[in-house]
């Protein structure tokens, strides 16, 4: 198999295959992309057959921002016949996959392809005990062995490949379903809430999301976002000159603020989390953060960076190496990841992570 598939919103396939053609590049990988528009996949073609294999082990998935899922695949299927379309598929992963831990039989997140939601389920339970029979899956699911995908882009054509457990989208066509909560004032807490299943490990959500924390949300109004962090019993302070949720306010964890997130200054040591909506441009609100990371008035912050116009991909890129560069001038060790959300159109998610700064040499863990 000498191809990887990527998964991304529709609309958005060039600045995906953008990114893969040059992180591959960076590990002396080297291939082409192939984009149709609006199709909600690429499939990044290797020139060695081996490299497509490392690219599922050797690039980081959480580091990729348009990819909602990467996965190795073989040569189209097509033409498959209506009587057995099983045979053809289980074929393609015989001597490429042993005791695989899970199936998952997807299709690109579009309009066209939404047709084929109950013919992907339909499939998938014949699908899933030939591959027991011969041993492609495992007899029980296993979380921590290869994920076997098969990707249908029409009813009767698809891609058949794996994907590495510690290495891939944990979600089904890497997306996290999710229910909107209808007491939240706004549709856009559900990009929040995405936002944590993304950056922050299910393991680490009683330390990192804890209840009792102090939170700041820049742009909160109606709430939305705020909602997420009240709901995890934190205390909050949002900031924004517009009305905010009476429910969110009668919980009595809120302060509203009507100042500008620009000018706003926190005067508290406590806050954990910093969130921020605010509809700006993308290096000012990335200024924004910085100033709130070097000066340690927070400890993580998720916020939104609106995308361009043309040159999505480099315009994304400079901005978060600035940030990169601005952390380590100020000697803070920090992660730094982005991703197009499910729940995000024109803009990509940042979460920052700030460990500590050095100062005069020694650790300073505020
Ligand atoms: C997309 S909305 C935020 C939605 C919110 N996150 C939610 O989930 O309900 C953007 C908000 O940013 C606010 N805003 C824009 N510029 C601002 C600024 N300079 N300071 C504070 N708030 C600002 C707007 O008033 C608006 O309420």
């Amino acid at each position: 198999m000498n191809k990887v598939a990527l998964y991304c919103r529709s609309g958005f396939e060039k600045e995906c295959a953008a990114e893969i053609t040059a992180k591959a590049a960076k590990l002396e990988i080297f291939g082409f992309a192939r984009v149709k528009e609006d199709s909600g996949y690429v499939i990044f073609e290797c020139y060695q057959p081996e490299d497509a294999d490392r690219l599922a082990k050797e690039i980081p998935f959480r580091e990729l921002i348009f990819a909602r899922q990467l996965i190795v695949v073989g040569e189209l299927l097509k033409d498959l016949p209506p009587e057995d379309r099983v045979s053809p598929i289980v074929g393609m992963l015989h001597g490429v996959i042993t005791n695989g831990g899970e199936l998952r039989v997807e299709m690109p997140d579009t309009n066209e392809s939404k047709e084929l939601t109950k013919f992907c389920r339909k499939l998938t339970v014949p699908l899933r005990s030939a591959m027991r029979e011969q041993r492609i899956l495992g007899k029980r699911e296993n979380s921590l062995r290869p994920v076997v995908h098969v990707f249908f882009i029409a009813s009767g054509c698809c891609y058949v490949g794996y994907s590495y457990s510690n290495n891939n989208s944990t979600f089904y066509m890497g997306i996290p379903r999710l229910k909107f909560p209808s007491e939240a004032p706004s549709r856009s807490t559900l990009k929040l809430e995405e936002a944590f299943h993304v950056f922050i490990p299910a393991d680490e959500w009683e330390e990192r999301l804890a209840s009792g924390m102090y939170a700041v949300d820049l742009g909160a109004c109606p709430g939305g976002w705020t909602y997420q962090l009240v709901q995890r019993s934190m205390m909050v302070t949002a900031i924004d000159n517009g009305p905010m949720a009476q429910s969110l306010m009668d919980t009595g964890q809120v302060i509203h603020l009507k100042e500008d997130a620009f000018r706003y200054k926190s005067t508290s040591w406590k806050n954990y989390w910093l969130v921020c909506d605010v509809v700006e441009k993308p290096a000012k609100v990335a200024a924004l953060m910085c100033d709130w990371l070097v000066n340690g008035w927070c400890r993580e912050a998720i916020f939104n960076l609106k995308l361009p116009m043309k040159k999505r991909y480099e315009e994304v890129t400079n901005i978060l190496e600035r940030i990169k560069e601005r952390l380590e001038e100020n000697h803070i060790h920090a992660e730094i990841f982005a991703k197009h959300l499910y729940h995000d159109r024109e803009e990509v998610t940042v979460h920052v992570r700030r460990f500590w700064a050095t100062v005069g040499g020694r650790r300073d863990e505020r």
